[in-house]
């Protein structure tokens, strides 16, 4: 019997217009575009809306593929959504996308993986594909971070930005798309990265409402010291894994979190600079979202057969890679 893999046939990403820059935070806070440019390598970031969720970004991407591909919504089986910070906490924010696109055929959920949060949302939607009781799976990640991000706290307010991508999965019999992954989660990360209020240990009250326990706390030193050694070493473990040299590579899609990480990865892949998606200078850290929109604005780039690995890491911890065998060209 032929092998079904889960391979990616349609790509789209969302971005709100307004831009957060260096110099308007550094009239908010006491900081400056040369720390924020060397120390994270990010220029601006973009913010929604106060009336826009991330339902919305979603509901763009998922009329851009269904475009792309001819295909409308009633053609869509699941939409699985990574991310920490959907319309509500409940219900999922997948539900409200199929219902605003009128996906009235499809189901889904919401992946919480913070950061790796659209890697776990592909490898679970890659399972229907392979299983196939799914034909049509779109997966996206994003993040609203301005909803959880307190602007007066210089150590977490010059990183985050708000944006989303997607992409479609498809079953494919030729041996193209997601060929493998490592996935990981280590919870004794939790205190370093975290929303402390919110859920059911602290729900918001009188007492901690305006609070920091209310935002994204972040202790920077730790998780950079974690995310530097575990995205590399999940990384260099895939391409071992797979027999994978550096020249077999032709693309890493890095989570976009600060600049030394990416590179730091890439050195311990072997491979150079051209070789790597940045765009973190633009939109900063998205979480969930920072993946698929490299994949979205390297699209063009991208031909049939080449070799990709996917990599992040974030709060839980949680971390991983992907190693795709490019299907579309
Ligand atoms: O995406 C999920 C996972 N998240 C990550 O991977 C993020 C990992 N962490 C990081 O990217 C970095 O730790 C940060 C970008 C958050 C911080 O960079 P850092 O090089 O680790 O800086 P630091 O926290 O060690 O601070 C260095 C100095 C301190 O001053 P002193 O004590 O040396 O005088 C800070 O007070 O920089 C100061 N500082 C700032 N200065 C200007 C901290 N934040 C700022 C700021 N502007 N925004």
């Amino acid at each position: 019997m032929t092998k079904i893999t889960a391979s990616i046939t349609a790509v789209h990403g969302a971005v709100p217009p307004n831009k957060l820059t260096n110099e308007d935070l550094s009239k908010m806070v006491d900081t400056n575009d040369e720390w924020i440019v060397s120390r994270t390598g990010i220029k601006e970031r973009r913010i929604i809306d106060k009336d826009k969720a991330l339902s919305d970004l979603g509901v763009e991407i998922v009329e851009g593929i269904c475009k792309k591909k001819g295909i409308t919504p009633l053609d869509i089986d699941m939409i699985i959504v990574g991310t920490i910070s959907g319309d509500h906490r409940f219900p999922s924010t997948s539900n409200i996308i199929c219902d605003k696109v009128g996906a009235k055929n499809a189901w889904g959920f919401d992946v919480n993986a913070a950061c790796s949060g659209f890697l776990f949302a592909l490898t679970t939607g890659q399972q229907f594909i392979e299983n196939q009781s799914a034909k049509r799976v779109i997966v996206i990640g994003g993040d609203i971070m301005s909803s959880v991000i307190d602007y007066t706290d210089r150590a977490t307010c010059i990183i985050f930005g708000d944006g989303a991508g997607g992409v479609l999965l498809e079953p494919d019999e030729e041996g193209f798309g997601i060929q493998d992954s490592i996935m990981k989660v280590d919870g004794a990360g939790r205190e370093f990265l975290i929303q402390h209020a919110g859920g059911s240990l602290s729900p918001i009250t009188k007492e901690n409402v305006e609070t920091p326990a209310m935002y994204v706390h972040q202790e920077g030193k730790t998780v950079f010291k974690f995310a530097v050694t575990n995205m590399a070493d999940v990384s260099e473990a895939i391409m071992k894994k797979n027999n994978l040299s550096s020249d077999d590579v032709a693309w890493l899609v890095p989570h976009q979190a600060n600049l030394r990480i990416i590179d730091a990865t890439a050195r311990r892949m072997g491979l150079s600079k051209d070789k790597v998606m940045i765009n973190i200078e633009k939109y900063g850290n998205t979480t969930s979202g920072t993946i698929p929109l490299c994949l979205w604005e390297w699209e063009d780039k991208l031909k049939k057969g080449d070799n990709i690995i996917l990599a992040a890491f974030g709060g839980g911890f949680t971390w991983g890679a992907i190693y795709i065998k490019w299907a579309i060209g």
